[in-house]
């Protein structure tokens, strides 16, 4: 499984699995990662397995088998591996708690990275969390990269910006956004592809929750913290922010640049780290 992983991160986190949740997995590539979810799920076609093509299945499938024969812990029951495609899920509405993707959605054109975020948004119970895993880019690609299907299936030229990213996941319905993770990925560089300049791509690890979307976008979460280092014991700003005293507290993109136009002297922000690994807040 590990000489067949695909992945550009990961999208297995304990924090996300408790309770022994329904998970669906779209791109299974050799089945790391379901055998990851089943680990935390164990019980029954907890983890739909879904893949478009034959002989991807069917490695996937040697592999559970073979892992059910090395891991005592693990029934090849656990994984429920199908045929199915994501842009039409056979799954119903409102079903699952975590779907997740790893270095999937990225190839797809605009239209397509849209239904297949709605697909992941419609089988999601409320609350319920798409965890993906993708390469993004800061910068331009070319026309004619982006147009090139051998690379964008290699996953290096159809990534769009996080920024991007974001913007689709909230327009489909996602109303709380975690970026938990985000590397230099590979470098295009002029000679190799057909472009002027060397092109960087980072890989992006995001879990994007299932709920209504505020009136002024999404919360997003990307490792921005505050600080209050005050006399009082606690900074309020009378609106749902509170602030302990010398606390780290993990804070929206929004509620940072409030905090920021505020100008206070007592109250430390930093930048996103990109990190995000605290409980949704403010
Ligand atoms: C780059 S691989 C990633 C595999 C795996 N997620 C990993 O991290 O190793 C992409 C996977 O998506 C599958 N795939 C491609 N198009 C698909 C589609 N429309 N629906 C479902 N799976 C698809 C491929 O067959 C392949 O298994």
């Amino acid at each position: 499984m590990l000489a067949m992983n695909y992945g550009c991160g990961t999208t297995v986190h304990p924090r996300d699995l408790g309770g022994s949740p329904s998970v669906v997995y779209v791109g299974v590539g050799g089945g790391l990662e379901l055998l990851q979810f089943a680990y935390f799920s164990r019980r029954r076609g907890g983890v739909i397995g879904l893949d478009v093509v034959d002989e991807m299945l069917s490695a996937c499938s040697k592999n559970l088998d073979l892992a059910e024969e090395i891991n005592p812990w693990f029934k090849r029951s656990f994984v429920d591996l199908r045929k199915g495609d994501a842009f039409d899920l056979p799954i119903e509405d409102g079903v699952i708690d975590v779907a997740a993707q790893n270095c999937l959605f990225n190839i797809f054109q605009a239209d397509d990275l849209g239904r297949a975020l709605s697909e992941m948004h419609r089988v999601l119970k409320p609350k319920g969390r798409l965890i993906l895993s993708d390469p993004i880019c800061s910068t331009e690609i070319p026309e004619a990269l982006r147009r090139d299907e051998r690379l964008r299936a290699m996953c290096l030229t159809g990534a769009i910006s996080l920024d991007a990213y974001i913007e689709r996941l909230a327009s489909v319905g996602f109303g709380i956004v975690e970026v938990r993770a985000r590397r230099p990925y590979r470098v295009l560089a002029p000679g190799q592809f057909a472009t002027k300049r060397p092109i960087v791509l980072e890989s992006v690890e995001i879990c994007a929750i299932k709920s209504p979307v505020p009136a002024d976008g999404p919360d997003v979460f990307a490792g921005h913290t505050a600080i209050y280092f005050g006399v009082g014991e606690n900074f309020s700003d009378h609106s749902g922010l509170h602030l302990p005293s010398n606390q780290p507290t993990p804070i929206s993109v929004k509620t940072a640049a409030k905090l920021v136009a505020l100008s206070r002297q007592d109250i430390f922000v930093s930048e996103p780290t990109w990190f995000y690994a605290g409980a949704g807040c403010c």
